[in-house]
């Protein structure tokens, strides 16, 4: 075995990564508008487990219909979708890697066109919906005012995430991440900006993280024990008297005690006037600061493109795996590559060997 850590193994609770690298979660708006995945998905996430990711994630999937970011997006609202996964979580296994699966609820964001159609809002007339949040606040100008969603409402969302958390162990996925990121529902919740309310899931830090916290217990509930469970945070929103590091470590510390295994860090999305200033590797010192300040297991995210940059950040312990977003869709063969220029050594798939030689 490799002495390189990148390609360590990596075991969390019942399940164990062939290495460090892992498919970041990409939507990619090809799915069937009630939900289904299609060919495209098979393809999609199928040609990254051959090009050697130890975890294939698969995209923000929606809990609830209105929970989508567009009509376009995966969802696993409904017991049918089970069998539609299924072809694609085999075939992930087959490779040697560990399917997983982002869940997630757009809240204020959803409703909206493909960004290659320009990302602006769907109308009801053209199979829009009216987006729910934890306050009547919207995103942006071009966004709707969402509707503000009852406690009645909050506990019946609560329950669709752990629905689609079954869902997804029935659809052989691995491991559940948990979309609380980039200013979707759950977000929305966390942050004083976009959470105004006056009831138990709003105002204090205690009470803005209520909402995530008993998704995380909901879920961690129904799923077996040895499944891991992920959550995707905005580390920070950039935003003066925002969400911030340490509002991600007290939640992190909090998420720890009911079961959360890994905390994978991502950055900004809930506010359209902050400006991220991105560079390789921007996002990782909140990973190391997460994993030095709790005993969650962390995820780096953000530019991680040379495979010298994505060692070092397991090297030094920053975190437990890097998460690979664009680079992964310019090559999905990257963590070949990557083996090669560290050990020298690749692992193609048989059909592949020949070019071991070439
Ligand atoms: C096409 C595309 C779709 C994305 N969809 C999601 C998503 O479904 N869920 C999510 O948490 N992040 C999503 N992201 C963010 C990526 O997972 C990743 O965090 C981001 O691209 C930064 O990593 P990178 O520099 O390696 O691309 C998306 C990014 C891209 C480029």
């Amino acid at each position: 075995m490799s002495n390189i850590k990148l390609f360590s193994p990596l075991s969390i609770r019942g399940v164990t990564t062939k290495n460090r690298i892992a498919v970041s979660p990409m939507c990619q708006y090809s799915a069937k508008t009630d939900g289904h995945p299609t060919p495209w998905h098979l393809v999609h996430l199928g040609t990254r487990a051959v090009g050697g990711a130890g975890l294939i994630m698969a995209e923000a999937t929606a809990v609830t219909p209105e929970g989508r970011i567009s009509p376009w997006d995966l969802g696993i609202w409904d017991d049918d979708h089970v069998h539609s996964f299924l072809k694609i979580t085999d075939f992930i296994k087959t490779q040697g890697s560990v399917p997983a699966i982002q869940l997630a609820h757009a809240g204020r964001k959803a409703s909206r066109d493909k960004p290659w159609m320009g990302g602006t809002k769907i109308n009801k007339q053209n199979g829009g919906w009216s987006p729910v949040a934890p306050s009547p606040i919207p995103f942006d100008d071009d966004y709707d005012i969402p509707i503000e969603l009852s406690t009645s409402d909050i506990e019946q969302i609560i329950k669709r995430f752990s629905n689609a958390a079954t869902r997804s162990i029935n659809a052989g996925f691995q491991v559940i991440e948990l979309h609380f990121a980039h200013g979707y529902l759950a977000c929305e919740f966390m942050s004083p900006l976009s959470n105004k309310r006056e009831d138990c899931y709003g105002g204090s830090l205690d009470n803005r993280i209520r909402f995530p916290l008993e998704v995380c217990a909901e879920v961690r509930r129904v799923i077996p024990d040895n499944i891991p469970l992920f959550i995707r945070i905005s580390a920070t929103e950039y935003v003066e008297n925002g969400w911030d590091i340490n509002h991600s470590i007290y939640l992190s510390n909090k998420a720890s005690k009911i079961g959360v295994d890994l905390v994978d860090c991502s950055s900004g999305g809930n506010s359209s006037k902050h400006t991220v200033v991105s560079y390789p590797g921007y996002q990782v010192s909140y990973a190391r600061e997460i994993k030095e300040k709790t005993d969650m297991y962390t995820g780096a995210v953000g530019m991680i493109t040379d495979p010298i940059q994505a060692n070092n950040i397991i090297e030094t312990e920053e975190a437990d795996i890097v998460l690979i977003g664009r680079e992964l869709l310019r090559n999905p063969y990257w963590p070949n590559y990557a083996k090669k220029t560290l050990t020298n050594t690749s692992n193609y798939p048989n059909q592949y060997s020949s070019i071991e030689n070439s």
